[in-house]
């Protein structure tokens, strides 16, 4: 095993030491495969993208899909837990919500903070701990979620604002369906700290602010608080769970010589690392009617377990020149309906900070000299990975 594979296989065995491999490994056996008291698990790429884009048979908020569990949280107006045409529709009025002009107002602020910490303390010969860095810059990307500039008296440190946001996201675990009473009410208590910024903004109309946007996109403030809550509380642990992973991932595999002297091979390499890391390793869906999936059949209300972390891992080790199969392409994004809204934020976060660590990789190589996987989480995740000068 290459050691950016071992890497990745001690990050699955952290997160869930049985799990993960038994995801995987039933998913080598048959591209179908009904579990019982769990659900059936669909673990071929082609397979998976099916049940995705039909809303019809398959919805994102039956009785033991995922989009439920969070109604209680954010209320019932949260993308994630909305099918059909009210869903779409939404979809529909958020249409040109992010312009490269909107996406570089979110992004780039916490980019600029990430930028300079990471070439000061590389350049100062100190050591930088990534995964709390890019903790910093997604904490900074929810302060201009919420609407708050960085200047606002009173405004939370980017920290604390990641905290609250992972607050939530991390409540949820692989087999466990729902959330308990008092999962609930913290995730409420975090979700009131978060919406108070966020009505204000939506309230001053600014457009210059997301929530104000959201306004001039025609949404309700109950509309708008739902989807700032959605933000905030699906791209925190992807996000923090991808980075510092893609950065060992080029690292383990030697790559980053050559990335640092030609960027052209940067969207390629961040492309497959998504394949290979796969942060959003498993989507649920209920059937809504009796039918048939390669080869099982289904009945209504069955349980599907989405493993696009089989789909795409099975495709093989880490390799960027590799092109990927079509039925493959962005599944870790999702498809249909429901395809991550937040792809071009999430982008705009990977690539700044890529870019930062390859000119700091050009000026002066570093290595990773410590890091530690996260133990019993629902992400595969680093918990610490640290970055240093060679030499
Ligand atoms: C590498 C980072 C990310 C990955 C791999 C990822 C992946 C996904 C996937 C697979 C879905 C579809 C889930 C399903 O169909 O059940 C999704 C939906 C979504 N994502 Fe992302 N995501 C990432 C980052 C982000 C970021 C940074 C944000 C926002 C700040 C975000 C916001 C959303 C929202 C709001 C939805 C729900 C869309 C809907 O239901 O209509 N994501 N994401």
């Amino acid at each position: 095993m290459t050691p950016a594979a071992l890497w990745e296989r001690r990050l699955h065995l952290g997160a869930h030491p049985v799990l993960y491999p038994l995801i995987r490994g039933l998913g080598s056996l048959r591209p179908v495969l009904r579990l019982p008291g769990l659900g059936v698990l669909v673990s071929e790429a082609s397979l998976v993208r099916q049940v995705l884009m039909d809303q019809e048979r398959y919805v994102k908020n039956g009785p033991s899909a995922s989009g439920g569990l969070w109604t209680p949280v954010v209320g019932p107006k949260a993308l994630v837990n909305m099918d059909g045409h009210e869903h779409l529709e939404l979809r529909r009025r958020l249409n040109g919500l992010f312009t490269p002009r909107s996406v570089a107002a979110i992004v780039e602020p916490a980019a600029a903070g990430l930028h300079e910490r990471l070439h000061a303390e590389l350049r100062s010969g100190g050591t930088v701990e990534l995964v709390g860095a890019v903790k910093e810059l997604a904490g900074g990307v929810i302060s201009r979620l919420l609407g708050v500039p960085e200047d606002a008296p009173g405004r939370l440190p980017n920290r604390e604002l990641f905290d609250l946001g992972s607050s939530i996201s991390s409540m949820v675990r692989l087999g466990r369906p729902a959330l308990t009473a008092p999962q609930i009410a913290r995730g409420r208590a975090a979700v009131g700290i978060l919406a108070g910024p966020a009505r204000t903004a939506y309230r001053g109309s600014d457009p210059d602010t997301f929530p104000g946007r959201l306004r001039g996109l025609g949404m309700s403030e109950e509309e708008a608080m739902g989807i700032v809550s959605a933000f905030v509380m699906v791209g925190t642990e992807t996000l923090v769970s991808f980075v510092p992973r893609l950065v060992a991932l080029l690292a383990d595999s030697g790559r980053l010589p050559e990335l640092a002297a030609d960027r052209s091979c940067v969207p390629a390499a961040v492309n497959e690392a998504l394949r290979f890391t796969v942060p959003s390793p498993m989507m649920l869906r209920n059937a809504t009617a009796p039918g048939e999936l390669g080869g099982v059949r289904l009945r209504a209300g069955d349980r599907l377990l989405l493993s696009t972390i089989h789909a795409a891992k099975c495709l093989g080790g880490f390799d960027p020149d590799r092109a990927t199969p079509p039925q493959a392409r962005q599944l870790w994004f999702g498809a249909g309906a429901h395809f991550c809204i937040g792809m071009p934020l999430a982008m705009a976060e990977i690539n700044s900070t890529i870019e930062t660590l390859l000119d700091r990789y050009g000026e002066r190589p570093w290595r990773i000299p410590a890091r530690q996987v996260s133990r019993g989480v629902l992400i595969p995740s680093y918990k610490r990975l640290e970055l240093a000068n060679v030499g």
